[in-house]
């Protein structure tokens, strides 16, 4: 399996790995907008035929109150690829990169209460802890546990 950096080609099929797994959905200028802002920070995973089975796009916090800290918008793997480590390898290079490249203090991002593979993920594979329980924060209602990794540089 390959994981390299993500350009303006993998939109397509990162859009279709996020509509087959997830139903938060962006439109396709809302990933151009995070891989040509923050070029080092989202990843795809592509198969030995180059198609993507999995992705991470994230980005800076625009606008953060305490220190510069990053965000992942979005992780997916295809479900056939999945407990393979792909999700951690795209999580420990998008976290390299934003500890090394944009000096993040720390990354964040929300899941579902109720999402038990991500939250282990996050929580057991990472070392995340949970930093907020933000009510209703998705579109059908669900909660959302706001978590968070302290970074630190790695060059
Ligand atoms: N149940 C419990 N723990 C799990 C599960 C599961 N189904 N899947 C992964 N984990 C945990 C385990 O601790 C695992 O380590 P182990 O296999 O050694 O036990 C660890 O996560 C690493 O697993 P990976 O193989 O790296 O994860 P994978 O490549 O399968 O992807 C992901 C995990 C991204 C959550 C996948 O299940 C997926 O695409 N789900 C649908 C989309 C989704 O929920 N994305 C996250 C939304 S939140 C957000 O995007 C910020």
């Amino acid at each position: 399996m390959n994981i390299r950096m993500a350009t303006p080609d993998d939109l397509q099929g990162m859009q279709a790995c996020n509509l087959s797994n997830l139903p938060e959905n962006y439109n396709l200028k809302y990933y151009m907008y995070h891989i040509v802002t923050w070029p080092r920070l989202s990843y795809v995973a592509e198969d030995h035929k180059g198609r993507i089975v999995g992705y991470i796009l994230g980005k800076m916090e625009e606008e953060p109150k305490d220190g510069p800290h990053g965000h992942v918008t979005s992780i997916s793997v295809l479900r056939t690829y999945r407990r393979l480590g792909i999700a951690r390898r795209l999580m420990v290079q998008a976290q390299e990169a934003m500890a090394d490249s944009y000096g993040a203090l720390y990354v964040s991002l929300h899941v579902r209460k109720s999402n038990r593979a991500a939250i282990g993920l996050y929580r057991d594979t990472l070392g995340f802890q949970v930093s907020e329980v933000e009510k209703a924060y998705y579109a059908d209602g669900e909660d959302a546990y706001g978590m968070r990794l302290a970074l630190h540089p790695t060059e």
